[in-house]
């Protein structure tokens, strides 16, 4: 009873090996995982198979997988208060993703908002995997029984679907999953594109004088700060209809722990051009220790393999024994 009490949740969560996070995944979600060590049992995936449901170079993917792991510690992710893994390495999720694809239905991964959108983007290539790209991340996530799952907007549909599989295997096969929840950290800033500040920051746009990545050098970030699209005003005050003036205060409040009345305050007579400026060189500052990081853990390879490796074999050592379950549940034979 007592070490009921005394366990503490597990949050799960996976990261796509797509290369580099934005500021605003920065300030609203990576950099809050670093402290949630402290009070849960985190474990974080690099989900490589997930990737390969779009048609990746091999070379570049293999490389763009270490990079993420490496990232992922470079951003405070602790290998030693955390299991951190590359998903490929344990077969765990492979062989749930089967056994749960069976309690899942067509119709329900053919509502996949997700599905429907990538289908469109690339329709040479609606491969399986992308339809049951879902039951994997469901299987990620009970594999561990999962109490928490940290998850953007976008994810919220696959999580969803995640907690009904784990419901209609329970009520099937009798209690054996713990339904996982969307952990929602606490507030964070929204970063908005720093050209068209009505739009979310996305690695993704276009226009990259829009976007902040956390391994851009400093010269980059202040050049693009200095491009930032403000306002005629030229007052450093926070207001309706000055989107643009009213993000980089955002970000600088975010940075510097400052409220927006003391920063208003410390730009009081001063000009964009200074404000840019030093939002740029804080934001700079700011992210210097993890391209620092990141660089370090790049150029030693031998640690970070220990690191993946080391991960793997304590994932799955956990996620071995819900598939043991797992089988005798649905009535595979015993072999061992
Ligand atoms: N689908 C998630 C994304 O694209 C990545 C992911 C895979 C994930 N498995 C997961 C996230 C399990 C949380 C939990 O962002």
């Amino acid at each position: 009873m007592s070490e009921a009490v005394n366990k503490k949740k597990v949050i799960f969560s996976g990261i796509q090996p797509t290369g580099t996070f934005t500021l605003g995944n920065y300030i609203g979600a990576v950099r809050n995982w670093g402290p949630l060590q402290e009070e849960y049992d985190c474990i974080y995936s690099i989900v490589d198979m997930h990737a390969l449901t779009v048609k990746r170079d091999p070379v570049k993917f293999r490389q763009q997988t270490i990079e993420s792991y490496a990232l992922l510690l470079a951003c405070g992710i602790d290998p030693n208060k955390s299991i951190a893994f590359i998903q490929s390495h344990n077969p765990s999720h492979a062989q749930l993703n089967w056994i749960l694809a069976c309690s899942t239905q067509f119709g329900e991964l053919s509502r996949m908002t997700q599905f429907k959108d990538k289908s469109k983007k690339h329709p040479d290539d609606v491969n399986a995997g992308l339809f049951t790209y879902p039951v994997l991340m469901a299987a990620d996530i009970l594999a561990y029984n999962a109490d928490l799952v940290p998850i953007g907007a976008d994810q919220k549909q696959h999580l969803e679907l995640a907690r009904n599989i784990a419901v209609r295997f329970n009520q099937r096969f009798g209690d054996m999953f713990t339904v996982p929840e969307p952990y929602i950290p606490k507030v964070g800033a929204k970063v908005m594109s720093l050209q068209e500040p009505t739009k979310k920051m996305s690695k993704s746009d276009e226009n990259q004088n829009a976007v902040i990545l956390i391994l851009d050098d400093k010269d980059t970030i202040i050049r693009k700060f200095k491009r930032a699209v403000t306002d005629s005003e030229a007052v450093v005050k926070y207001a309706d209809g000055k989107d643009g003036i009213n993000n980089l205060i955002t970000i600088y409040s975010a940075v510097t722990g400052k409220s927006v009345a003391e920063i208003e305050s410390e730009f009081d007579g001063k000009g964009y051009g200074d404000f840019k400026l030093a939002v740029g060189e804080t934001v700079a500052d700011h992210l210097a220790p993890v391209r620092d990081n990141f660089a370090r853990l790049l150029a030693d390879r031998n640690y970070l393999k220990e690191c993946y490796t080391e991960g793997a074999q304590r994932a799955f050592k956990l996620s071995n024994r819900v598939i043991s379950k797992a089988h005798r549940k649905v009535g595979f034979v015993d072999y061992r």
